[in-house]
């Protein structure tokens, strides 16, 4: 068992997710990547993090695939003998976008089954796993974060499976918190706002997204990097809201926020 904290990331190869592996390995964490179809970018992830001297592995699993999720939970249990923070980061948007009253069964199922039912149910395995660890005294204070989105509480007619995953990934978070605070897990869910990458590269989507901040979308208006939203998983990592479970952080520049 390696005495470095361990962290699990999914669809910790690029974008946001690599950035917190990158922060989790520099915060002194152990991480395990997990990927699901690019092994050159995990590969490139881990030797970024080798390189600086972290220690990281990376695991091929598709979190919506019920045994993945078994694999994965083993897999780093085998690799490091421990769990202390599961980041579930992997997420997707539907290849098209669609108006509500045309969204297809295929679609609606696939992103709910990635966005919702797969962090759920790794989060459960994960849960187990850490409360055997506490009980065994092996681990101090783990936690689970859930990386939702804006779309959690901001509808968009043509995204709605992506909307309505979102939605219930913050109800997981709230469930979750109650349920485990007794044996000390705590529970977080980051809501990134508009961030760069590969997934609002989209050349539509970024022409959508530059055209509201040129308007003024946000407080702090610019598009968020993926480091910024890391830079929030490290506080959790850190252990520095120890009397706070279920709480949402929000780095989104502010798009929460009211204003006049
Ligand atoms: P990305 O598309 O760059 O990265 C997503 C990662 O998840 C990829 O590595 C992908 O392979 C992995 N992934 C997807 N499905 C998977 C599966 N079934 N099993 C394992 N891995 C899987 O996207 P980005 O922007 O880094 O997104 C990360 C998280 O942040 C997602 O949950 C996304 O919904 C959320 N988010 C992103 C925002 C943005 O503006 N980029 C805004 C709000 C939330």
């Amino acid at each position: 068992m390696t005495d470095r904290k361990v962290a699990l990331v999914t669809g910790g190869s690029r974008g946001i997710g690599r950035a917190v592996s990158v922060e989790l390995a520099r915060s002194g964490y152990a991480v395990l990547i997990n990927f699901r179809t690019n092994f050159d970018e995990a590969e490139r992830a881990r030797h970024t993090i080798q390189e600086a001297g972290g220690t990281a592995e990376i695991c091929q699993a598709d979190v919506a695939a019920p045994s993945h999720r078994d694999l994965l939970i083993d897999f780093t249990m085998q690799t490091y003998g421990r769990i202390d923070l599961l980041v579930n980061n992997a997420g997707i948007g539907p290849q098209r976008r669609t108006d509500i009253l045309e969204t297809d069964l295929d679609t609606y199922n696939h992103i709910l089954a990635t966005n919702l039912t797969g962090p759920y149910f790794l989060a459960q395995k994960a849960a187990k796993v850490m409360i055997a660890l506490l009980a065994d005294k092996r681990i101090e204070a783990p936690a689970i974060i859930n990386v939702s989105s804006i779309r959690a509480y901001t509808a968009a007619g043509n995204y709605g499976e992506y909307c309505i995953s979102k939605a219930g990934l913050s109800m997981v978070t709230k469930l979750l918190a109650v349920r485990l605070a007794q044996y000390g897990i705590n529970v977080y869910e980051i809501r990134p706002g508009v961030i760069d990458t590969d997934m609002t590269a989209r050349p539509d989507v970024r022409a959508y997204y530059d055209e509201r901040l040129d308007k003024g979308m946000t407080p702090i208006n610019r598009w968020g990097r993926p480091e910024e939203v890391a830079r929030a998983v490290a506080v959790v990592a850190r252990g520095d809201l120890p009397f706070s479970t279920g709480e949402v952080i929000n780095v989104d520049g502010g798009w929460h926020l009211r204003w006049l």
